[in-house]
């Protein structure tokens, strides 16, 4: 049994990072609260201190977030919701009648149904086929440019079975033939390098609140000099109100409305965290324990695994399926008799299921994040084992 078990307390062990992260850092928890409590102007929006603080300390937050990509011009980082806004802005904003996309079919649903509501509307939509362990290979993606295609939307790294795509190769590709680059980040972001300039990125969609450490209710919307998207939302900026007309200024063009200040500054505080903690440090402890999760499930009976068999191509997000029992009575059972806590089901991602051959069942998603330990890995095993020899 391991120590997990044996600590006596309740056990919980969460294993739904992919989903959102959990926990955060202490700093985050502080940086948040410190926020709602002491930061209570409108960012943006007043002369008085209370909305010059509030300013100064999303300022900041924009700087510190900026830096972990790479983004020179800190006025086109964007903030916003989540991931699944950032796409949506950026899809609607750049796509119209008569243009062509092409992706992927390891996409999110946060992708496919803005694209797919484009598609009645008359933009052409390719869909590139990845292989059963969710692989693309960039040759078959350029291969499906066109004159007419206006953009290239390619997922980081799969929420599915964690497959990470050659974002910098496809880039180089891209920039190549003056096509822009949307990259989902949200799997990656906090774990992997990712260089807007090096990796010829145009346009980056992350969520804050997973491994970005920040709270939910967060995420951003890089737009790269050049690129011009229209506005999804339109309405006060704090800046420009004589005009009608949405300001052209950045962030102020796609930041219509009150922040959530106590959400951007928790999520410069996320990022200050793995500033100082490095993405080397994390994602070598993510290979780690994906290493052992991975060993461990293929070692148990009757149980299949998905994506590929090495830790160091996939991010920490491992999706199987057992024999005689369906993934939502494993979840369950996981939770109630275990404390163990992971999602089942499609995962928001019906086209992944397709190419890996589990739709429409689905699987059984854990999903590790910088704070588990390699006791839950090993108790999550244990756990596992017992339920499928009952
Ligand atoms: C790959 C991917 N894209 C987009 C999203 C949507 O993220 P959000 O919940 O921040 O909108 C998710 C969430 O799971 C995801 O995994």
């Amino acid at each position: 049994m391991s120590s997990v078990a044996r600590a006596g307390a309740v056990v919980q062990v969460y294993f739904d990072n992919a989903s959102t992260s959990y926990p955060k850092p202490e700093e985050v928890y502080r940086a948040t609260l410190g926020a709602l409590e002491n930061l209570g102007g409108n960012p943006g929006r007043a002369g008085h201190r209370k909305s010059l603080e509030a300013a100064r300390a999303v300022l900041e937050a924009r700087e510190t977030v900026a830096r972990l990509f790479n983004i020179e011009d800190t006025s086109r980082l964007i903030f916003t919701l989540n991931a699944t806004t950032a796409l949506n802005m950026a899809l609607k904003g750049l796509l119209s009648a008569g243009d062509h996309l092409v992706t992927t079919s390891m996409e999110h649903n946060s992708l496919m149904r803005p694209i797919h509501g484009l598609e009645q509307n008359g933009v052409e939509v390719e869909v590139v086929q990845c292989d059963i362990e969710g692989r693309l290979d960039p040759g078959a993606l350029i291969n499906a440019l066109k004159p007419r295609t206006r953009l290239i939307a390619v997922i980081h790294a799969s929420n599915v079975v964690g497959t990470i795509n050659p974002i910098a190769e496809i880039g180089k590709h891209a920039r190549t033939r003056g096509i822009p680059l949307l990259v989902d980040a949200a799997q990656t972001a906090g774990s992997l390098p990712i260089d807007v300039e090096a990796d010829c990125v145009d346009l980056l969609a992350c969520s804050g609140h997973k491994g970005l450490l920040g709270p939910q209710g967060t995420g951003l919307l890089y737009i790269k000099e050049g690129i011009e998207l229209e506005p999804l939302i339109e309405g006060g900026t704090g800046s420009s109100s004589e005009d009608l007309a949405q300001p052209s200024l950045f962030p102020d063009r796609y930041e219509s409305g009150t922040l959530n200040t106590p959400g951007v500054v928790g999520l410069g505080a996320g990022v200050k965290y793995i500033l100082e903690a490095g993405l080397e440090k994390i994602r070598g402890r993510e290979v780690k324990l994906t290493t052992l999760l991975l060993e461990g499930l293929n070692a148990i009976e009757g149980v299949e695994v998905y994506g590929p068999p090495k830790a160091e191509e996939r991010m920490p997000v491992v999706s199987f399926t057992a024999k005689g029992m369906d993934p939502a009575s494993i979840g369950q059972r996981l939770d109630d008799e275990f404390g163990i806590m992971t999602r089942v089901g499609l995962h928001c991602s019906p086209a992944a299921h397709k190419t890996i051959g589990t739709f429409p069942e689905g699987t059984v998603r854990v999903s590790m994040g910088y704070f588990n330990t390699g006791d839950e890995v090993e108790y999550f095993l244990d756990s596992l084992d017992s339920m499928l020899k009952r």
